[in-house]
């Protein structure tokens, strides 16, 4: 029998990220923090574990080369990243056609770098393995098919039919940015034209091989999904990740005076005095935290200020410094962005905001 290729990992990490602005405007939408640890950090550790060592990573001409500075070779997770630069976000079918040289002949798992799912992909490439497929699709049930990719499938799992953002949906089966294929995908790519939007199409490639009689069959993910592209989103990754995988731990510099509950880490080099911090929550090392109430599910990023001030439930990045704000909840706070009480001027507010941001008073 000829040896199993070795299958590689293709994360999508290009694209324009126009539904996260502003913090896109200036960063990564994979490299934004999901309980002080990058979108893509969670992704390669996923990729890892499934035992996969050779990883190309999509990047665009914007963001490549932050993405490239904060993930570097690899190393951390011991795989080897080769960084692949797709010119203009063309379609996710399009990334493989730029990833076909690194991808050679090779099953791959193509993984959308801004997609975050509850558990590891092992049981997912098992399936791959097991069925002999030519693509094997994650998907998971949701109330709003309408909005996604979506999947008709039969009684055995076989995958019938697909449909992107479907006016009449054939199932409540929705795509989750995470596909495993063959090397016939390449075929299927170069036999498709660019959708109506304009880009190359995966679910068409896909649905390509289906019209050719390959098999392809889903795997139904029985965990938490979040695409993190939006706000809410995020806040609710921020929640989940926070809640399920943080454990109590006290690295940095607390003071006597400062009352801990819960699940609380505070990284090394942060300093907090005189405050309340009630988990579970991250402070970022080199964060200085003073005479401060910061609760549940709160994310405060390496470098931040946090002063006299109340914080829940909100994602604060790095660098960012909060002064004398009496509560702020449901937050998301961009990098080294100020929102600072001043006590002795008038009641007026004073704002110096970027475009597309959003300030509810
Ligand atoms: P999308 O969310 O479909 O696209 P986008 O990044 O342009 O985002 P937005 O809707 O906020 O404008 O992309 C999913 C993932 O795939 C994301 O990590 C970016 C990546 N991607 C590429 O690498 N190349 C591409 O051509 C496209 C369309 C997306």
């Amino acid at each position: 029998m000829a040896e199993e290729k070795r299958m590689k990992a293709l994360i999508l990490s290009g694209g324009k990220g126009t539904r996260l602005r502003p913090l896109t405007h200036t960063g990564a939408k994979q490299l934004v923090p999901i309980a002080n640890r990058p979108i893509l950090a969670y992704v390669l550790e996923n990729i890892a574990n499934a035992g996969i060592k050779e990883v190309g990573i999509i990047i665009s001409p914007e963001t490549g080369a932050e993405i490239k500075s904060t993930i570097g070779d690899g190393s951390r997770w011991g795989v080897s990243i080769r960084y692949i630069l797709q010119e203009e976000p063309k379609g996710l079918a399009h990334a493989v056609l730029v990833g076909k040289e690194f991808l050679g002949d090779s099953p791959f798992v193509m993984y959308l770098g801004d997609n975050l799912i509850g558990c590891g992909i092992e049981k997912f490439v098992e399936t791959f393995r097991t069925t002999g497929a030519d693509a094997v699709i994650l998907l998971k049930p949701v109330d709003n098919p309408q909005s996604f990719g979506v999947a008709e499938t039969d009684s055995t799992g076989r995958i019938l039919s697909l449909e992107e953002k479907p006016k009449n949906p054939k199932s409540n089966l929705a795509l989750v940015g995470i596909y495993i294929f063959s090397v016939e995908i390449h075929r299927a790519i170069s036999e498709i034209k660019p959708s109506a939007r304009g880009e190359l199409e995966i679910t068409d490639a896909i649905q390509r091989l289906i019209t050719v009689g390959r098999t392809v069959r889903s795997h139904i993910l029985d965990t938490w999904w979040l695409d993190t592209g939006k706000k809410d989103d995020l806040l609710a990754a921020n929640t989940i990740v926070l809640d399920e995988w943080f454990k109590r731990r006290i690295d940095g510099d607390v003071d006597s005076s400062t009352q801990i509950t819960g699940r609380v880490t505070v990284e090394k080099g942060a300093t907090v005095r005189g405050s309340t911090l009630r988990g579970p929550m991250v402070i970022g090392a080199g964060a200085v935290v003073e005479e401060s109430f910061i609760g549940p599910f709160t994310s405060i990023g390496a470098g931040t200020i946090i002063k006299k001030s109340i914080i829940e439930h909100s994602v604060i990045l790095a660098g960012a410094e909060i002064s004398h704000i009496d509560r702020l909840e449901d937050s998301l706070i961009g990098r080294n962005a100020k929102v600072v009480k001043c006590h002795f001027k008038h009641e007026a507010l004073r704002l110096m905001i970027g475009d597309d941001s959003v300030v509810e008073v």
